[in-house]
């Protein structure tokens, strides 16, 4: 691989500060252009404006036919505007590009960067597809550009490669990128739902593309590994050399055969450096029903990373939907303002700590090892009682010894204070051949 394909594209190559950008900070809020109001859009607005509202001002909304999107809890200063210009020409730092879509969000991502304003988008097309040549703008105009929502939504899995991970070298990504596939797939496993019945209860959740082609035919999720190929192995993967495969050809007969194998069937995108080759691709695939892979299910998504040192590391959550989205955008705006000195802790980390607790309430699981005799489970069961703890189940099974019998009484939810009085109690009793283990059990 020559070196012009050995760029790393990091958030720390594009720390070059500008004087304008960096007035905002100690003096004064950063001041955050909004472009698109939709889930997402919406979501960012409502957090900034109720968690954010010290450090960020929300100056512009941006959106085509905008008088029908006004909303009352948008704070009075914003200027709700249908046109790019007015972002352009506005005293904004930065920009939120949440339109998606190559054109015009493309253009608009570059006219911003030209004029030194920073973006954070969350467009994995543009961004596959243009991600190079706009950071190279953002460079030479001493502005950032930031897309941490642009792959696996509210999973922060770029930074985690990116910071967390720097000091391995991955190897090899593997993972679940596209809710939609995974929701299909488990939803035919699980109900024995048809493939076109199982993408319409996609569609109907939400966060589906608006074109069903980009999710199951894997144009989604190749956008997706081409930045998530960038950001692990430092290389300028184009996203025409990544291949996409269809699972609309899976059908119930091939479930319940990798079933018979051990295996389930999962949209998966892969990239293995192996010397100066990458491999890369998106398709359906077997995977053991033990694997991370197979574990996900619905409209999850996950990343295993394998590093040369590290081994094994799992990122896994939301990886669609506007709240997750909308967080990923966030933290990607309060990067870029702790870069220019801004006071951007979070609000709970400030928040004091009245008390810490250990008195948890969850149901339990307590294994006796008894010496037999009758009465002993109406004896637990009055303790119980008198400490207002419902019983949910008692499972015995046959054949141990009655000098040394062993069952299992589980609980239902119940503070860790109640529990620990009425187990003192039960402690005393005189069956016990070993002392009683009770363990939460946690749903
Ligand atoms: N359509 C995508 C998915 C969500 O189903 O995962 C946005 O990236």
């Amino acid at each position: 691989m020559s070196s012009d394909h050995a760029l790393r594209f990091c958030q720390e190559d594009i720390v070059v500060s500008s004087p304008e950008v960096a007035q905002f900070g100690a003096n004064r809020p950063c001041k955050v252009a909004l472009a698109g109001f939709g889930t997402v859009g919406q979501s960012v607005a409502r957090i900034l404006c109720s968690r954010f509202a010290q450090q960020f001002c929300l100056t512009h909304v941006f959106n085509r036919r905008i008088e029908q999107k006004k909303t009352d809890w948008v704070p009075n200063h914003v200027h709700w505007t249908d046109r790019f210009e007015h972002v352009l020409n506005s005293d904004a730092d930065v920009v939120l590009e949440l339109v998606g879509g190559l054109d015009p969000a493309g253009e608009w991502v570059s006219r911003a960067l030209a004029v030194g304003k920073s973006v954070v988008t969350a467009n994995k097309q543009l961004i596959a597809r243009r991600g190079p040549e706009l950071m190279q703008l953002a460079r030479e105009n001493g502005a950032h550009l930031l897309y941490g929502a642009s792959v696996a939504g509210g999973i922060p899995v770029l930074q985690g490669l990116q910071d967390g991970l720097a000091g391995d070298r991955i190897l090899k990504i593997r993972g679940i990128l596209n809710g939609t596939c995974n929701y299909i797939l488990t939803e035919m496993e699980r109900s024995q739902a048809t493939f076109s019945d199982a993408l319409e209860q996609a569609q109907a959740m939400g966060f589906a593309e608006a074109d069903a082609s980009d999710d199951i035919d894997g144009f989604d999720a190749r956008a997706k590994l081409t930045i998530l190929s960038r950001t692990a192995f430092g290389i300028n993967v184009a996203i025409d050399q990544v291949f996409a495969r269809s699972i609309r050809e899976v059908e119930q007969v091939d479930l319940s055969h990798a079933h018979d194998l051990g295996c389930t069937i999962r949209q998966i995108s892969r990239a293995e450096l192996d010397g100066e080759t990458l491999y890369a691709g998106v398709q359906p695939a077997l995977v053991p029903e033990a694997s991370p892979l197979a574990r996900v299910s619905g409209s999850q998504n996950v990343v295993v990373s394998t590093g040369e040192f590290g081994g094994e590391t799992i990122f896994s959550g939301r990886g669609a939907g506007g709240d997750p989205t909308a967080v990923a955008v966030v933290s990607d705006l309060l990067w870029i303002a702790r870069q220019n000195g801004l006071n951007a802790e979070t609000p709970s980390a400030k928040t004091p700590v009245k008390d810490v607790s250990g008195d948890f309430t969850t149901a339990h699981y307590v294994r006796f090892r008894v010496n037999d005799r009758p009465g002993i489970i109406a004896s637990l069961a009055n303790i119980f009682a008198k400490y207002t703890i419902n019983i949910d189940a008692v499972l015995q099974r046959p054949g141990y010894s009655k000098s040394s019998l062993p069952f299992v009484i589980t609980l239902e939810p119940c503070s860790a204070a109640t529990m620990s009085e009425a187990m003192a109690e039960i402690r005393q009793l005189d069956f016990h051949v070993h002392p009683p283990l009770d363990l939460p059990i946690l749903t």
